[in-house]
């Protein structure tokens, strides 16, 4: 099967999936890669600021390094995959992380050289971020739409992580120093969001946010799951999605999308399952498991002779939506308004749910997607977060590595 990717994706002409059984992952040429492979309330480790007091300091330039880590290329078939040994006796006070004093567009973003590294509560863990995902709800805070609900100013972004255990507070207690875990750092994503993200080299996080990150998967990879993953598998919980049933999945390409196809077939037995994306990702949601791709620069999915049992709308397109599903049915939306039978749900971090997900994740039968432009160093946050902006991602927009 040929692929041809949109010219709106410059760094791909042509994709060639190669799926291999002995490795997690199925790669389209170099650059596209998809491979077999969600927040709670911080009332922990960062005290409530009225004022936005320096938590750290720009224009200094040297940040005092004390830690230990090791970093070395464990697998071929996860190239990004790395050991990391950090000695938790070495974990510094000041830290390196993207933070922003005011809301705005990315130009607020700073690389701040001495952050406080953030304290642990009692049933959190200190982790030692290798590679963090970017999501749409990461700029939309940034950009001041959930200032009400919002963890106050100066802010860490930062959702998604996967990394490296460090540190355990008292109470944890199946997580111990040197996991390897991933997650959701917010266990409620609008509700006081934490003030320390993971775009930093450490977070602190929930013991009960976190999974162990699969075997098969690299950091990167795995960075990118959490709050889509989670999204995905809860609303299709949400819509009494079962199997036999058949969805539309509204936005099948992007870094939601992209898993609520995937878990629909793999996790929840769909019967049929039917995507929209623009020209040159219509191959991508076949191979992801589409048994109906929809280019919507072309046909309106309201126009379908079939109707679904669930739309899943991923996009903001609920007024539509509600016309081709089934009568009874429900309509999932992520995003904008909302009219019955549809119904918007927030996402909830859960590391269970995520531990549940990973036998499909390891046995390859749901595969992370990381955008064909591939990761982005630490460094390049305002032009990744600049890029997911445009709203033409394709799956999820990674940083990697983290320092
Ligand atoms: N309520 C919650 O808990 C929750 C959780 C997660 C996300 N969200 C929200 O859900 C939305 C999607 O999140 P995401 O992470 O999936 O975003 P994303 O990865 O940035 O989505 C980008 C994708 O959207 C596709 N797209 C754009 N317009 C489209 C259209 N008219 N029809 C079909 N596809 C279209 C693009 O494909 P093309 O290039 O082909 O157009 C692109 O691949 C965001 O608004 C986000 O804030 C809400």
């Amino acid at each position: 099967m040929e692929v041809i990717l949109s010219p709106t994706i410059p760094s791909v002409k042509t994709l060639s999936p190669s799926f291999s059984s002995t490795s997690s992952s199925c790669s389209f040429n170099q650059n596209f890669s998809l491979n077999l492979s969600s927040a709670i309330r911080n009332t922990s480790s960062v005290k409530k600021r009225t004022t936005s007091s320096p938590i750290w300091r720009r224009n200094r330039s040297q940040h005092q390094n004390s830690l230990s880590v090791r970093i070395s290329a464990t697998s071929e078939s996860a190239p990004s995959s790395m050991e990391t040994t950090v000695a938790s006796s070495k974990i510094p006070s000041k830290m390196k992380a993207w933070v922003y004093e005011e809301y705005g567009d990315p130009s607020v973003l700073r690389l701040g050289e001495e952050v406080s590294v953030p304290a642990v509560k009692e049933d959190q863990v200190l982790v030692k971020v290798i590679a963090a995902a970017l999501n749409p709800i990461d700029f939309k805070r940034r950009q001041g739409k959930f200032k009400a609900t919002d963890s106050p100013l100066p802010t860490v972004p930062g959702y998604d992580v996967a990394g490296v255990v460090v540190k355990v507070g008292s109470l944890v207690k199946n997580l111990k120093e040197g996991d390897e875990v991933y997650g959701d750092i917010n266990e409620k994503a609008l509700e006081n969001p934490k003030q320390f993200g993971s775009l930093a080299e450490y977070t602190a996080v929930e013991e009960k946010l976190l999974a162990i990150k699969p075997k098969n998967l690299n950091f990167a990879e795995a960075a990118g799951l959490p709050l889509a993953i989670e999204t995905a598998s809860e609303g299709l919980e949400k819509a009494g999605f079962s199997a036999g049933k058949s969805v539309l999945v509204l936005g099948g390409a992007g870094g939601v999308g992209s898993l609520v196809i995937q878990v629909a077939k793999h996790v929840f037995g769909a019967s049929r399952v039917a995507a929209t994306s623009s020209t040159g990702k219509l191959e991508l949601l076949k191979s992801l498991g589409a048994d109906l791709a929809v280019d919507y620069t072309k046909e309106n999915f309201e126009d379908l002779s079939e109707k679904f049992d669930v739309v899943y709308d991923a996009v903001g397109q609920a007024e539509k939506a509600v016309n081709a599903v089934k009568g009874g049915g429900s309509v999932v939306v992520l995003t904008g308004p909302v009219s019955p039978p549809g119904f918007r749900f927030v996402v909830t971090s859960d590391g269970a749910a995520l531990a549940k997900l990973n036998p499909y994740l390891e046995s390859g039968k749901i595969k992370p997607l990381v955008d064909p432009k591939g990761t982005f160093e630490f460094s390049k946050l305002v032009e990744a977060f600049t890029y997911l902006e445009t709203g033409r991602a394709t799956g999820k927009v990674v940083m990697y590595p983290i320092p």
